[in-house]
């Protein structure tokens, strides 16, 4: 592919709904403690959204965020996509309703689904829209809404899933900034691992989950456990030595947020210090696509990523997928 010019993050926005699920709530829901969880996952509340919101308006109001953070209108989007397993419904698809929301009529709109890695996919996408020259400016949201597919008697699941939205603008940087290289994968094999059935199912699916709950969510938390820390560290040392860097040249490493655990394996297999690994899991659990791109804003808003930054987002998940990229902060 020729590409004309580079692509980075020019903005950043996110949605978390406002109701809080606590670890002391979970332990009136199902036999599970406070101790258990802050110490097996390091998380302690998750974020749930309203029965009556439908999930285009949480992630259009990151969207809004997004467009407001990177100084332009949002007539001059040209392209929405939507990265979530969690759409309102198959179709519209989630980015065509946050098309209307925005009042963006005409504009192109499609989801991808990579569960947690969605959002990797769905920027290196986003990427090659720009360097390619068809779109000067495209809208990359990830929306989820997992408390609508988490079964609150399977104490195994209902721990670890929260409901939000984050969202960036991709657009032209110059040349010394931008994203730098991605390198992400899939394994079909493994995907049996961690299934939400939609509009078929198996009798071994069916077997798996409570009686009368088809569309939830059933893992094997280990399996999925031992590949996350695994991947997450084979991923990023490669883009970065695709790059001709060590990742000790990173400023920091975005995750996705789904263990503490796992983020500790996955960095002690990287020999990187923590400190620099952003983590927000003890608030938000585990929100799939949406969990990078809500990092990123918390982070940039904070003041914590600095021009020219070098950073890694990296993620895993249902697939089993998983995704890293490197770039250098535009903003
Ligand atoms: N409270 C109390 N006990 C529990 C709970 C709970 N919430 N959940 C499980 N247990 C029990 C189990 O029943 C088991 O008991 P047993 O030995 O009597 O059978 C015991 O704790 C140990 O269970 P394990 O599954 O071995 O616990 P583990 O330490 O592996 O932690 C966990 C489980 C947290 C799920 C872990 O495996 C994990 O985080 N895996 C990765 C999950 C993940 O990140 N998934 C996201 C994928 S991303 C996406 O695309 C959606």
């Amino acid at each position: 592919m020729t590409k004309l010019y580079k692509a980075g993050i020019l903005g950043t926005g996110s949605c978390l709904p406002e109701r809080k699920l606590t670890n002391a709530e979970l332990e009136n829901i199902v036999e599970t403690s406070d101790e258990w969880i802050t110490k097996r996952t390091g998380i302690r509340e998750r974020r749930i959204i309203d029965d009556d919101l439908p999930l285009a308006k949480l992630a259009a109001r990151a969207a809004e965020n997004a467009i407001h953070d990177a100084g332009i209108v949002k007539e001059e989007i040209e392209l929405i996509i939507a990265a979530t397993l969690t759409p309102d419904y198959l179709t519209p698809n989630l980015a065509c309703s946050v098309q209307k929301e925005l009042q963006l009529s005409g504009v192109p709109a499609f989801d991808m689904n990579a569960a947690c890695t969605g959002f990797v996919y769905a920027l290196n996408v986003a990427q090659q829209f720009i360097e390619n020259g068809a779109c000067r400016y495209v809208l990359v949201v990830a929306a989820e809404a997992l408390s609508r597919v988490t079964d609150y008697q399977d104490r195994k699941t209902c721990v670890l899933f929260g409901d939000g939205a984050g969202a960036t603008v991709v657009g032209r940087v110059e040349d010394s900034a931008g994203i730098i290289g991605c390198t992400a994968g899939a394994y079909g094999e493994l995907g049996h691992n961690l299934t939400i059935p939609c509009l078929y199912s198996t009798e071994e699916d069916r077997e798996k989950r409570n009686e009368g709950k088809k569309q939830v969510i059933w893992m094997d938390g280990s399996e999925v456990f031992t590949f996350a820390a695994r991947i997450m560290a084979e991923a990023t040392l490669r883009v970065v030595s695709d790059a001709q860097l060590s990742v000790g040249d990173l400023d920091h490493i975005f995750p996705h947020q789904a263990n503490a655990r796992i983020l500790k394996n996955a960095v002690k297999r990287l020999e990187y210090p923590i400190e620099k690994v952003y983590s927000n899991l003890e608030h938000t659990g585990n929100i799939s696509a949406a969990s990078i791109p809500v990092c990123l804003d918390e982070a940039s808003k904070a003041g914590r990523l600095k021009k020219g930054d070098k950073i890694v987002l990296v993620a895993f998940g249902g697939g089993l997928t998983y995704g890293a990229m490197l770039l250098q902060w535009s903003k």
